[in-house]
Parts: structure tokens; sequence; C-alpha cells
């Protein structure tokens, strides 16, 4: 019964999934560039069709195929906890969804786990949520919420623990937010980081590779911050978009995070793995950061979302094909930048910072009053930049010719 689904929307997912293979081959294979498409011939993956979607660092190759699979086969135990029963054998049974997501991590991640690992007799250093905004929303519940403490965080940067920190005083609960800007090449400035915390300090937020510049800290400039800062000052380091790295010697955090009780690494399964839409993020650290989250914690993800993720972390074929079509649009908007001259900010992420050298939030509604999203990044510290997502060929194409068009209509 199971194989028999004829699941309208997953047969239109596979006819686009092969429309779109079509094309880039098409495209690939003698085509002149000149030929170029517009945003009427773009039917994207998980959207409707005519529009060009480049402003939530979303996967433009859709999801795994192996996660939709997996979707396909639990969702007819959702009438069940997730927990598993062991078999005849003592082995667990396939519910076991919590260890098969861990174990699936921990061998990508390597994270070193006891032999069986088992949740139920074992201490593990994961910690799940429906997406890893909301581990950083605990993180502020359970550090800041006291009220009199501060958080540290780079201007320019992801700022969500900011936000949540507003929210806190907004809410009669005094927190400090210190700003800190970056280095002149858009980097955290790790020193003066170092140098803004207090006694009052709680929380250091950085994201690696940062949102929305793209720039990366090494292995080494993290430890040595880590290893500077006061022992009960926790560091959150988010690596949201670790897997878009180039530099095949980058080392992750997350051996900081399993030597350091105040280190907290989290990554989240909306981009590489092109889940966002079931829920899925993922903390690693010790017992003592998790514990205190695990009390403020309203709740895990659903056993589809584990599930799905597991069978995500295992398509080899899918991740290697994200990244590469990240790669691709990069290279692609790098060599369009050139071209018309504007100022960018090479990046180690899955999109790239462009100064459009005009208002950029002219720029940004003048793009999406033809159907092309990109995100308006301009402030006082960025005048005039657009943060623009990697996309398909096809996208990036025609992201790329109604910039043209925009930037020309407004000189
Ligand atoms: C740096 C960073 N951290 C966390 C998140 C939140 O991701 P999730 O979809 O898992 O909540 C995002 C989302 O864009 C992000 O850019």
């Amino acid at each position: 019964m199971n194989d028999r689904i004829h699941d309208v929307n997953y047969v239109r997912a596979c006819v686009k999934y092969l429309t779109v293979a079509l094309f880039t081959v098409t495209l690939t294979s003698g085509l002149s560039s000149a030929q170029t498409l517009s945003v009427k011939d773009i039917d994207s993956a998980g959207l409707p069709p005519g529009l060009v979607r480049m402003g939530s660092n979303e996967n433009p190759m859709g999801p795994s195929p192996k996660a939709i699979g997996a979707v396909h086969k639990y969702v007819y135990n959702v009438n069940r906890y997730g927990w598993y029963e062991l078999d005849e054998k003592g082995m667990p049974s396939s519910l076991d969804t919590e260890e098969r997501l861990t174990v699936a991590l921990a061998k990508v991640d390597g994270v070193p786990l006891p032999e069986n690992f088992d949740s139920r007799e074992h201490d593990s250093p994961y910690f799940f949520a429906p997406g890893s905004g909301n581990i950083l929303k605990l993180l502020a519940i359970a550090y800041l919420s006291q009220g009199g403490k501060e958080v540290v965080e780079a201007q320019v940067g992801y700022v969500d623990i900011a936000e949540e920190a507003e929210d806190l005083n907004t809410a009669g609960i005094p927190t400090k937010v210190t700003l800190v800007p970056m280095t002149s090449d858009y980097k955290h400035d790790l020193d003066g980081m170092r140098d803004a915390i207090t006694p009052q300090t709680a929380l250091v937020a950085i994201t690696n590779p940062n949102n929305p510049t793209g720039t990366l800290l090494t292995f080494d400039e993290l430890r040595r911050f880590v290893e500077s800062v006061p022992p009960e000052v926790i560091v959150l380091i988010d690596e949201a978009y670790v897997h878009f790295v180039d530099d095949a010697n980058y080392q992750s955090a997350i051996p900081l995070a399993l030597e350091h009780d105040n280190v907290i690494v989290v990554r989240t399964f909306s981009k590489v793995y092109g889940i966002k839409g079931l829920g899925l993020g993922y903390a690693v650290a010790g017992s003592k950061i998790l514990d205190r989250m695990s009390m403020y914690s309203t709740g895990s993800p659903s056993m589809i979302a584990k599930m799905a993720g597991a069978a995500a972390v295992e398509d080899t074929a899918h991740f290697e094909k994200s990244r590469q079509a990240v790669k691709d649009s990069k290279a692609m908007m790098y060599n369009g930048f050139d071209e018309m001259g504007l100022e960018y900010i090479r990046s180690q992420s899955s999109f790239v910072m462009v100064n459009v050298k005009h208002d950029s939030e002219t720029v940004s509604d003048e793009m999406w009053r033809r159907r092309v999203r990109i995100s308006d990044r301009g402030s006082d510290h960025m005048k005039g930049w657009i943060r623009v997502s990697a996309g398909t060929k096809e996208e990036t194409q025609v992201f790329l010719k109604t910039l043209r068009t925009v930037l020309t209509k407004l000189l």
C-alpha cells in the first residue's frame, strides 16, 4: 500500500525536477549565453511558476529525495510517539527516531558516541528542536531572562539573539545588547567582542560563516577566542551555513563544543538539506548547557522531521548537488557583478552581498515588481547593499538580467 501512493504533489515535484534537469542539459550543451531566460520561464522547486526567490537562503535544488522518501514511509506511523520498542532480539525496532538521527549526524560531524547508543541510557551531546531559530530563542531565554544580563553580537551579524534580547527589554526584563562593528574585511572583530564582555555578559553570539556577509573565521581564531573568554560566558557558534564553506581544510567548531562546557554549536536542516518546511535544527554542547536549555524547551521536532533529517544526512548525492549548485550560482554572480562594476564580498556561504550603489530598498522594490525576490541589507553600516541567495543556474541568470535592467533604469 505504501508503495502505491499517488500523491499529486510528489508527482508534480518529480516532473519539476526532470524539467529543471533537462533545462540544465540544454543550457550547457550549446545554446548561446546571449539567449537568456526571463522570469516567466522559471518554475522552481517548491514555488509557483514565474517567480525567482533569492532572498531567503533556501535550497534551490529542493529537498533531498531520500528525505521525501522518509516522509512518505513514516507518515503511516504518526499515530505513535517516536520512541521505539525492542524486538525479540533486544534490538531497537524502526521507530528509534532520536537514535537514528543522532547516529546519522554523529557520523558526519565526527562526534564520538557510545557503542549501541541509546538516548535513554547514554548522555547525548545532541539537542534537537523544530528549527535552529528555536534553539537561539531557547538560549536567549535560558541565559538572559533573569534580567540584568548582557549579550554581545557582531554588527553586521545575524542578530537573532540580539532581537530576542530586545523582546526581553520590551517585556520589562532589562537586557543589554552590545553590537561590535565588523573588521574592515567584514569579519567578526573577535578582539573587540572580547573587550565588550563585562561581568554581566551571559552570552556571546557568533555566526560562522557570517550571515549576511558570508565571511569566515578559522578554527584557530575561534579556539583562541573561546580560551580567552571567562568560562561562565556562553559562546554560541551558529554554523547554519558551514556546509557551503569552500576551503577543504576548514574545520567545524564542534570539537570546541565537546571540549568546553561554555560552547554550543548550532546547525539547521533548512539550508543544505533543504527541509525547512519540516522544521529541524540541532545543537552540540555539553550537559551543562543542554540541561539548562531543556528546562525551557517546549518540545522536540516531529518524528517525520527527524526521520527525514536522518535520510537527508545520509543522502550524500543531494548534499553534493546542493553544494555544487550554490558554488555555480556564486560564480555566475561574481562574473555578473564584475561585468556590472559592482563591489561584492566573496562568500563562504550560500549567498552573496553586493553593493548596488543605489538606495537598496528602491532596488529591492524594483526587483520584486519584476517578480525577483532578494534581501535588502542596506543600513547605516552597509549602505546600498543587498544579499542574494544562490539559485539554480536559470534563476541566477534571470536575477542578473533583472538587476542589470533595474540598475540601468535607475541611472
Ligand atoms: C545564521 C542563521 N541561524 C539560524 C537560522 C534559523 O534557521 P532555522 O530555519 O533552522 O530556524 C537562520 C535562518 O536563515 C540563519 O541564517
